[in-house]
């Protein structure tokens, strides 16, 4: 059985204390969760820590890491000083650093294997943008992303990994993609799994669905066979919005 996840990407959102407030609130509504999903927090890298002490059953994630373990690079944060917060996991590639910040397939792949040899769990994110859909290239896109940014990775280190689908015109835009369309990119995902590494790890293989998820909507995109939980954005700056998804599984 593979693990079902709700993840919060809160991005650069929430001063210090609004952040400690957050995370107070979501292990508070995580204690009286109706679903058997983990729950995951992903604030700024400056709230980490103190984040950390005020939870529990939540479990407490970096959004980005840097590519290099250590050294001369000015304002960078290494997955080992992550580790050393109580970050477990790491979002690698969300949408948002590879087009505002150029962070390439080849790069992604530098980081990834950096946060599994450091001992995180990478949350890797993939989506196509809205003219790749349209040309018809979705798939060419997703396989490329995943075959570059996972390349190298064993398949004991591929346990280790959390998959999330974001097409980029989801994102922050309140369209979400249809529970069919989650579906098929999805089970697509899956079947790349078994090509570039074995049946066991596309079985076992948590899929997040990431775009304008909501309360709303949660419950119909989770209750795709190969859809097992999702990443959220807006929706997880509010406790209540962020744990009635957890409980729409
Ligand atoms: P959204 O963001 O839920 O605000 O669309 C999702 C994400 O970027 O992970």
């Amino acid at each position: 059985m593979r693990k079902k996840i709700v993840a919060g990407n809160w991005k650069m959102n929430t001063t210090l204390k609004d952040g400690m407030e957050l995370a107070q609130a979501v292990e508070k509504l995580e204690k009286e969760k109706t679903s058997d999903a983990l729950v995951i927090i992903a604030p700024p890298y400056t709230h980490l820590s103190k984040v950390n002490e005020l939870i529990d059953d939540v479990k407490l994630s970096a959004q980005n890491c840097a590519s290099e373990a250590l050294g001369a690079f000015t304002g960078d944060i290494s997955p080992e000083m992550l580790l050393s917060t109580g970050a477990e996991y790491v979002i690698i590639g969300h949408s948002e650093r590879r087009s505002i910040y150029n962070e390439d397939n080849e790069l992604l792949n530098k980081k990834m294997k950096l946060a599994l040899s450091t001992g995180l769990k990478p949350i890797f994110c993939c989506g196509e943008l809205l003219e790749e859909r349209e040309a018809g290239k979705l798939f060419d896109v997703i396989r490329e992303q995943l075959a570059v940014g996972l390349k190298d990775i064993t398949i004991d280190e591929m346990g280790k990994v959390v998959i999330a689908y974001e097409p980029v015109w989801a994102i922050g835009t309140g369209v979400v993609a249809s529970p069919d369309q989650a579906q098929e990119m999805h089970k697509f995902i899956r079947d790349l799994l078994i090509d570039l590494f074995s049946e066991q790890v596309a079985e076992d293989m948590t899929i997040l669905y990431g775009g304008s998820c909501k309360p709303s909507n949660a419950a119909e995109l989770f209750a795709n066979p190969d859809v097992d939980g999702g990443l959220i954005g807006g929706a997880a700056l509010k406790a209540e919005d962020f744990l009635a998804i957890v409980n729409a599984y």
